[in-house]
């Protein structure tokens, strides 16, 4: 995780940082810090805590650096302590700052300490600085010393690196670990995510795999991981700058849940001609793949897992072939049986998750071909699959997913429609079910008017500290989405059941003080889950069901149901999401929690 950012410019470059540190919080948020060059001196600022704390001592820097470095952190190595914080330094002269994991920094630590070198920090980035020292002592160049260094590094790595000697400089270096260039007039940039620098430039160079950037004011140059200059194209940032603003909104979650209607729209746009999808979106060998599809082999973290486990319905029903789910983390290093007649998904709305993506490079060669969907288009994991399907939900600031989850949704019913058609899904019936998801941002629009009648009901939950999310069929994987958003941002324990696995142990839990979730459309499950609520309601649980019209559960004392409209039974996963998404917020709010930047948590996981 944690974000970089960096810049070489002929203005100050101070505030630049210190804005792309913000927009780049989400990413982490322990410790934050900043080097600048200025009349041949590196000054350097670190501050415990989130990226306000650094701009309030701010002023200590040199106000005239044109070249820097900053860093927002997220802890893995020592505490999220002022020493721990980024930049590192080795001397006076030399700063960088890093995002991932050094593997081998115990090896390289002792053999910098042999040479003399003292450690101020518990950080695997600290080896990095010295490291680089110790190779320029041979007489090299900076950007000799980086590409030396960097033969020797385990692990992953975004680099930004600048050295007083040579302050009109900006190095970097990327593996494993995201960083693009900002393409500016007469001044240039490095951040972890485009969204850092769109206050100034729009036109980005994406890093590969084993790239090293040297970079002044006029110049930008690139070398791969054999060290040849190589070109990388420069593509222009596809959202406006207002998608990385909250506008009228309190939070960027609350914004990013309105925003769902016209991201529906956006999943769809330019993938439909007369009613049929067209497969060329997910690539030139998509059909080819498609046609030889047997069975889904599908891989993802958290809510995109539950994006997955969704589909599973949709694949097995519609295409009638199997569909396996698993989380990245467990998969990767399962010894796990694949066939070459498997599609392997990944999902992933930042395509950087580090468990997904080595699940990814692990299996691709024993499966048919991967396909990656994802939200971002320049990320890892959509450069290194077969096949991609971006979802276009726009950048999303919130730690807690919700546009990036209901695209993901809506990425997947395409997929599976797609691969249905080969198993003999007629015309029509595709016709009727690209229409029901035409008709989406009209249906989110209505669910979002369900707004202050959910608010109303988060006021039964800001006190308590447990809760249970019951669903069945398609609508379990969305009551753990539901679980998984109110842990994550108002720190209340949830947990998820298949509500008929309830009477097998976790009925136990259930008193008056344990607030129970019921996912209920009307649909054939419904007969069956109403007896499991009895079992809730006989043992004093309060029940809060969202339900559909036409159902018979009552809203009488200890049952407070909320309707939603008709929704098309294929669509219900969405649907439902939607005021799980919204009762989780105004909990959150209500408790006062930091909804947009929750506790120990950050957006993009490119760590382990
Ligand atoms: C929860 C959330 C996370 C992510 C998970 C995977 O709200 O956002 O659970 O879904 O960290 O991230 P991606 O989708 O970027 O692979």
């Amino acid at each position: 995780m944690c974000g970089i950012v960096g810049a070489v410019a002929t203005r100050p470059v101070a505030e630049i940082l210190l804005e792309g540190l913000r927009r780049l919080e989400y990413r982490g948020y322990d410790s934050a810090g900043m080097a600048l060059c200025s009349e041949g001196e590196i000054s350097r600022l670190r501050r415990a805590g989130k990226v306000q704390a650094l701009a309030d001592g701010l002023a200590e820097l040199p106000q005239q650096g044109t070249t820097g470095i900053a860093h927002t952190r997220w802890a893995t190595h020592g505490k999220p302590t002022e020493t721990n914080a980024h930049p590192h330094m080795s001397g006076e002269s030399l700063a960088i700052v890093h995002n991932g994991i050094i593997e081998n920094y115990e090896p390289l630590r002792e053999m910098l300490k042999s040479q003399g070198y003292i450690f101020g920090s518990e950080t695997d980035t600290e080896v990095v600085a010295h490291l680089l020292d110790h190779l320029l002592k041979t007489g090299i160049t900076l950007i000799e010393a980086l590409k030396q260094a960097i033969t020797q590094l385990e692990g992953a790595y975004a680099l930004g690196v600048i050295h007083a000697d040579q302050p009109d400089q900006l190095l970097a270096a990327r593996k494993g670990s995201p960083l693009v260039v900002g393409v500016g007039i007469g001044e240039n940039f490095i951040a972890s995510d485009q969204l850092a620098l769109l206050p100034v430039t729009d036109r980005f160079m994406f890093l590969e795999e084993g790239d090293i950037a040297q970079i002044t004011t006029t110049q930008i140059h690139i070398f791969d991981r054999q060290g040849t200059p190589v070109e990388r194209s420069i593509s222009q940032f596809e959202h406006g700058q207002a998608a990385a603003e909250k506008g009228e909104f309190k939070h960027f979650m609350l914004k990013e849940i309105y925003e769902q209607p016209e991201v529906m729209k956006r999943v769809l746009e330019g993938r439909i001609s007369n009613g049929h999808l067209l497969e060329q979106a997910w690539g030139v060998t998509a059909s080819d793949v498609f046609d030889r599809t047997e069975r889904v082999q599908i891989v993802a973290c958290g809510t995109s897992y539950h994006a997955g486990m969704i589909a599973r319905y949709w694949i097995e029903s519609l295409v009638g072939i199997p569909c396996q789910v698993e989380v990245a983390s467990e998969f990767r290093y399962r010894d796990v049986v694949l066939s070459k007649d498997t599609l392997l998904i990944t999902l992933s709305q930042s395509g950087e998750t580090a468990d997904t993506l080595a699940a990814l490079r692990e299996v691709k060669e024993r499966v048919l071909a991967s396909l990656a969907i994802c939200n971002v288009p320049g990320s890892s994991l959509v450069r290194e699959s077969e096949l991609a399907l971006m979802t276009n939900a726009g950048p999303e600031i919130g730690v807690a997913s919700t546009k990036a989850f209901t695209s993901q949704l809506v990425a997947l019913l395409m997929t599976t429609l797609i691969l249905a058609r080969r198993k003999g899904l007629d015309g029509a019936k595709e016709q009727q079910i690209v229409k029901e998801l035409q008709a989406l941002p009209a249906l989110i629009d209505s669910l979002l008017e369900m707004d202050t009648a959910v608010a109303k009901m988060s006021e039964a939950f800001a006190e308590k500290h447990h809760s249970l999310f019951l669903g069945r069929g398609s609508l379990y994987p969305v009551a753990m989405e539901g679980a998984l958003k109110l842990k994550e941002i108002s720190y209340i324990h949830a947990e998820a059941y298949p509500a008929g696995e309830l009477k097998h142990g976790p009925l136990a839990l259930v008193d008056k003080d344990m607030p129970v979730v019921a996912v209920a459309p009307n649909n054939e499950m419904l007969d069956k889950l109403k007896s499991n609520l009895q079992e809730v309601r006989a043992r004093g649980g309060e029940l809060f069901v969202f339900t559909g019209c036409g159902q018979s559960i009552q809203n009488e004392q200890g049952v407070t149901t909320l309707t939603l409209p008709p929704v098309h039974p294929l669509l219900e996963p969405l649907a439902y999401t939607i005021p799980l998404q919204l009762l989780s917020y105004h909990v959150a709010v209500l408790k006062g929690t930091d909804v947009d930047q929750p506790r120990n948590l950050a957006k993009s996981v490119t760590v382990e």
